[in-house]
């Protein structure tokens, strides 16, 4: 087959564009050298554009409505800790767990395609130094999850991590340089998700980045349920007999990456996708709400939950919708492989966000940088998929066990308040195995350890280990 010349390519993309009134996306073209009418007709035929035209309509000219189903109740789930009724159902799971982690039959799947903005990181958010003492970078706390599960069930575990345009290159040169960290690189999968141009709130007009570029962002993580099959992923993990995806974000260096209780009480339940909760701190805290709408599991954003709904609580004064979604989820390669193949087409609802976006103006040429909220964005987002699914569970997990994420570059959800829950989690397991740790009056720990996840995922992992009598205070201690 021969390649199309840039003249033809050049022809098609105009022809396209003109179609759904957005051709001034080659204002510059003329201004262009060889490699960047390239770059930029490459971003161009990478993107949907009718989808483009029919999200300007829905998301841009109008404001999508949200509207809240008409019968929203707590979704029911499993607690953290088993009534004694349930005790041999979490025996039997975690065993079935194990047993599809120990026939290598689930995969270890990272988004990793954001932008971390909030965060302001230069590289890829998975570079980020986050464990107290040794500043691990996030992938390399996942990493050695992994390595340690790989050694607990003499079984590798498949990694894909989804990147995005943004950190695509970066993210495997991280990885390259680093040796994947110790693990097998043929078993360490990375692909892009798909991008959409922001668009100006005010003239529907997708914006340029520079004269060769529109400005694009990642489509969201839900956006990773149509790129796991488009890179051919899903094909990749059928071939490797692999029935089980273990959904996580890079963001959160204290996830279990693959939990077997968790993937086991979900295979057991027979369900498609699956997630675990925290018990919210407060009626508005920033998590989704995992609620049963219409009889499916459904998550309501933070936002869009009223007020009194948030706020009611049960009779022993716990909040009535207390589930908090974090973004950790089971899915089942079929129910991917499902979606994609349904004739109709296959897309998760799109959000809007309005942000600032640098733009290059076109009459100027110079690059604008906004004051106030330009364009919008449009992201999906993978718990959308919930209510598609016939059978699903929600798991409760423990804040301190398994929640430290870094979204913030201060404040909630930063490096330093992830970085004391991290080392309470380490406390709380050295205590459990009888070391004495010092606490000051307010009982936080008053010294820094860390646990390397290549010496413990559990407590119970800390047998046979040589572990200090006591953590004096003021201590620095690496496990
Ligand atoms: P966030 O929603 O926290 O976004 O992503 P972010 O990009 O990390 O940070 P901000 O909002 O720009 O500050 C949660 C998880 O979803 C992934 C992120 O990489 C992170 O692991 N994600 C997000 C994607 O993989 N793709 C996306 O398009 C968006």
């Amino acid at each position: 087959m021969t390649t199309p010349s840039l003249t033809d390519r050049f022809d098609a993309a105009r022809e396209t564009l003109k179609n759904v009134r957005q051709d001034h996306a080659l204002h510059f073209y003329d201004r262009l050298d060889d490699d960047q009418k390239d770059h930029l007709l490459k971003q161009i035929e990478a993107i949907d554009w009718p989808e483009v035209s029919r999200l300007v309509e829905s998301h841009v000219q109008s404001k999508p409505h949200f509207a809240l189903p008409a019968d929203i109740q707590p979704a029911p789930y499993y607690t953290h800790v088993p009534s004694s009724e349930l005790e041999g159902k979490y025996r039997d799971a975690r065993a079935m767990g194990e047993s599809l982690l120990r026939q290598g039959q689930v995969a270890a799947f990272t988004v990793a395609g954001g932008q971390g903005t909030r965060l302001g990181w230069s590289g890829p958010k998975g570079t980020y130094p986050a464990t107290p003492i040794r500043k691990l970078p996030l992938f390399a706390c996942l990493a050695e999850y992994l390595q340690r599960i790989e050694r607990k069930y003499s079984q590798s575990c498949r990694w894909y991590i989804m990147t995005s345009e943004v950190n695509d290159t970066a993210t495997r040169a991280y990885f390259k340089e680093n040796k994947w960290f110790g693990l097998d690189p043929e078993c360490v999968m990375f692909f892009p998700q798909a991008m959409l141009p922001a668009i100006d709130i005010t003239t529907g007009k997708v914006l340029l980045d520079s004269p060769m570029s529109l400005a694009l962002s990642p489509n969201g993580h839900g956006g990773s349920l149509k790129a796991l099959h488009t890179s051919g992923a899903i094909d990749d993990m059928k071939r490797h007999g692999i029935e089980q995806i273990s959904y996580t974000q890079i963001d959160n260096p204290l996830v279990k990456v693959v939990d077997p209780l968790f993937l086991g009480l979900h295979a057991i339940d027979g369900c498609e996708m699956s997630s675990k909760m925290l018990p919210k701190a407060f009626p508005k805290e920033k998590l989704g709400n995992l609620c049963m709408a219409d009889g499916r599991v459904t998550v309501i954003e933070y936002s869009d939950l009223p007020d009194e709904l948030a706020e009611q609580k049960l009779p022993n004064g716990d909040l009535r919708f207390r589930a908090g979604s974090i973004a950790i989820h089971a899915i089942r390669v079929d129910f991917v492989a499902s979606l994609n193949g349904a004739a109709t087409g296959f897309q998760l609802p799109y959000h809007r966000a309005e942000k600032k976006v640098p733009y290059v103006s076109l009459d100027t040429g110079d690059r604008v940088e906004p004051d106030s909220p330009n364009a919008v964005k449009l992201e999906a987002f993978v718990f959308d998929a919930l209510p598609l699914c016939s059978q699903s569970i929600v798991y409760e997990t423990d804040r301190i066990e398994e929640f430290a994420p870094i979204k913030n570059a201060e404040g909630v959800d930063s490096p330093v308040s992830s970085n004391q829950i991290q080392i309470e989690r380490s406390a709380r397991w050295l205590e459990s195995r009888g070391v004495s740790v010092s606490r000051d009056d307010q009982g936080r720990v008053d010294a820094v350890i860390e646990i390397s996840q290549i010496t413990a995922i559990e407590p119970d992992d800390l047998q046979g280990v040589k572990l200090p009598a006591a953590i004096d205070p003021g201590a620095s201690v690496l496990l």
